[in-house]
C-alpha cells in the first residue's frame, strides 16, 4: 500500500537595503532584499522544512545551524537539495510541493516560471509538481509595511 506523508514549512526574514532578494534560488530585482546568515531565501527554507517535516527528520536549523560559519551567505538551494536527498534515501518520492510567498513588493508573478524551474531542478522533479504562489499582506502588519517577508510550503511525499 502507498504511504502518503505531508509536511509543513514556514519562514520569515527581515527586508533590508543592500541585500539581494533571492526566492527559490532566483534573484529578483528589488530595492530591498532579505537579511540573514545564509542568502535568506525564505522560499527555499520553507520548502526545506516542509520536506524534513514530511519525513520527520527535524528542521533546517538542526541540519544547517545558522551559527555555523560554513553557511554564511550560503546558497539555500544547497539546503533544499540536501533535504531532498535525505527523503529519497528513505525511499520517499516527492509527489508535490505547494508554496506561497507573502511580500508587499515588488510584484513577483513574472518570476513564477523561473522560480518553479529552479525549485524543480533542485528537487529533481517535474515542473508540474511544483506550485509557487504570491500574496501581499494588504499593507497590514510587518509584511504589509514592507519590513519582512514570509513563505509557506506544504510537501506531499509518497512511498
Ligand atoms: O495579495 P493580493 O491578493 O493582492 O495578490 C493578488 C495577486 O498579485 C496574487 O495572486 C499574485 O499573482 C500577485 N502578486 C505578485 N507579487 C506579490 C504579491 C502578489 O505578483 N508580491
Ligand atoms: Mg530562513
Amino acid at each position: 500500500m502507498t504511504e502518503i506523508r505531508t509536511g509543513l514549512g514556514w519562514d520569515v526574514h527581515r527586508l533590508a537595503a543592500g541585500r539581494p532578494l533571492i526566492l527559490g534560488g532566483v534573484t529578483v530585482p528589488s530595492e530591498l532584499g532579505l537579511e540573514g546568515h545564509s542568502d535568506a531565501d525564505i522560499l527555499a527554507h520553507a520548502i526545506t522544512d516542509a520536506l524534513l517535516g514530511a519525513a520527520a527528520l527535524g528542521d533546517i536549523g538542526m541540519h544547517f545551524p545558522d551559527t555555523d560559519p560554513r553557511w554564511k551567505d550560503a546558497n539555500s538551494l544547497r539546503f533544499l537539495g540536501h533535504a531532498a536527498g535525505l527523503v529519497r534515501e528513505r525511499r520517499f518520492k516527492i509527489a508535490h510541493v505547494d508554496s506561497t510567498v507573502i511580500l508587499e513588493r515588488p510584484k513577483l508573478k513574472d518570476y513564477r516560471q523561473p522560480i518553479r524551474e529552479s525549485l524543480a531542478r533542485t528537487l529533481s522533479i517535474d515542473l508540474e509538481r511544483v506550485s509557487v504562489k504570491f500574496k501581499t499582506a494588504e499593507g497590514v502588519g510587518p509584511v504589509g509595511e514592507g519590513r519582512s517577508a514570509e513563505a509557506q510550503a506544504i510537501v506531499t511525499l509518497s512511498r
